[in-house]
């Protein structure tokens, strides 16, 4: 079997804590994987002046995979976050959140099993405002045909090869009839080329109302940028939050796996972070390197720890400290 080499980006906060855990289990689940460190966030910025040096950039294309911490970004520091300057290098055009039900994790729902695809590299995201005259501002819109297609059409190759059955495009083109509209275009033409697959197309603001009344009625659900922004959010409310939530950017040739949650600087150096929410992005990653075996030891021991719910961390309610909670997972695997 062929190893596989990972730059690791710690980032801030809590993220080498986190990365040393996931790191730990990795390797304790025989993933043929090779580990590298790069830098990214405050300790970059202290050393090269920027968050996201060349170097690391050069380092994440050439292994083409990736495992990142959080970063911290200054609100209004006029510094750009790690984040976002990463996804526009390495153009991760694709942002891939599944959000499912934890085992032990109490919440009002018990079987979510949902899929957000968001793009990740327009709407208005694309941060182009100016103002007009004092007192009004006008924000740009911008949606593509080339970015739409290609987020639509991942979104149904994704629902192809984990055995989905539907895939539906959400989007609020009874309004935005133009830009809204080309997104919806582009989702039918990619639609005809998977036709095992259901296509369905729902209206942003009744698809969060449905979501919280009926989750199980989606399955993957594809979107442009800021409204997947706000339903991945409200996704992950669902099944427990962000600390329990995957997720991944993904590009042509590059994927980087990370948490959603922050730096969790009140906790910061205490030893006290869950590392479940990274835990489950690298189980993504093997998936998506087609280790499954590896995969589902890790995701096994995690089941089992979390329904036992003798060994948990601070933020579920527990008392365990990160080292604790590994070595319960690590403990756990057959
Ligand atoms: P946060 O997610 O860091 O913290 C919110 C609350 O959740 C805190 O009480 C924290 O202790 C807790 N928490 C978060 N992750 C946890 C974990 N793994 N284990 C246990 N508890 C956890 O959000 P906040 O405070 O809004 O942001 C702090 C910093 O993180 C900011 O600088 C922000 O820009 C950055 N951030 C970075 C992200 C990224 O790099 N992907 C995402 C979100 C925020």
């Amino acid at each position: 079997m062929t190893t596989r080499k990972v730059t690791m980006l710690n980032g801030d906060g809590i993220g080498p804590e986190v990365m040393d855990a996931t790191r730990k289990i990795l390797e304790a689940a025989k993933a043929p994987l090779e580990f590298e460190n790069a830098e990214i966030g405050a300790e970059a910025s202290a050393r090269f002046g920027t968050n996201l040096p060349d170097s690391t950039v050069d380092a994440v294309q050439k292994s083409g995979l990736a495992m990142k911490g959080p970063t911290a970004t200054g609100i209004g520091s006029g510094q750009q976050s790690a984040n976002v300057a990463l996804r526009k290098r390495l153009d991760l055009y694709a942002s891939l959140r599944p959000v499912r039900s934890v085992p032990g994790v109490k919440t009002r729902y018990e079987n979510v099993d949902l899929v957000v695809v968001r793009e990740n590299t327009e709407d208005l995201y694309a941060g182009l405002e100016h103002i007009v005259v004092p007192g009004v501002v006008e924000s740009l819109k911008i949606i593509t045909e080339k970015a739409s297609s290609r987020i639509c059409r991942f979104a149904f190759e994704y629902a192809k090869k984990h055995g989905r059955k539907k895939v539906s495009a959400v989007h609020k083109a009874n309004i935005m009839k133009l830009s809204d509209g080309l997104f919806l275009d582009c989702f039918r033409k990619a639609s005809r080329d998977f036709p095992d697959i259901e296509a369905e197309e729902v209206i942003v603001d009744n698809l969060c109302m449905q979501l919280v009344r009926n989750p199980e009625k989606y399955d993957v659900m594809v979107m442009e940028n800021l409204y997947g922004d706000i339903v991945s959010d409200l996704c992950a409310g669902l099944v427990g939050g962000l600390g329990v939530v995957p997720g991944a950017n993904i590009g042509a040739t590059t994927a980087v796996f990370e948490a959603v949650h922050g730096t969790a600087p009140d906790i910061a150096g205490k030893g006290l972070a869950n590392p479940t929410a990274l835990l489950l992005s690298s189980v993504m990653m093997l998936d998506f390197l087609d280790l499954t075996p590896q995969a589902r030891r890790i995701e096994k021991a995690l089941d089992t720890v979390f329904r036992e719910g003798k060994v948990k961390t601070k933020d579920l309610g527990g008392s365990a400290n990160t080292s604790e909670f590994t070595r319960a997972i690590i403990d756990a695997m057959v």
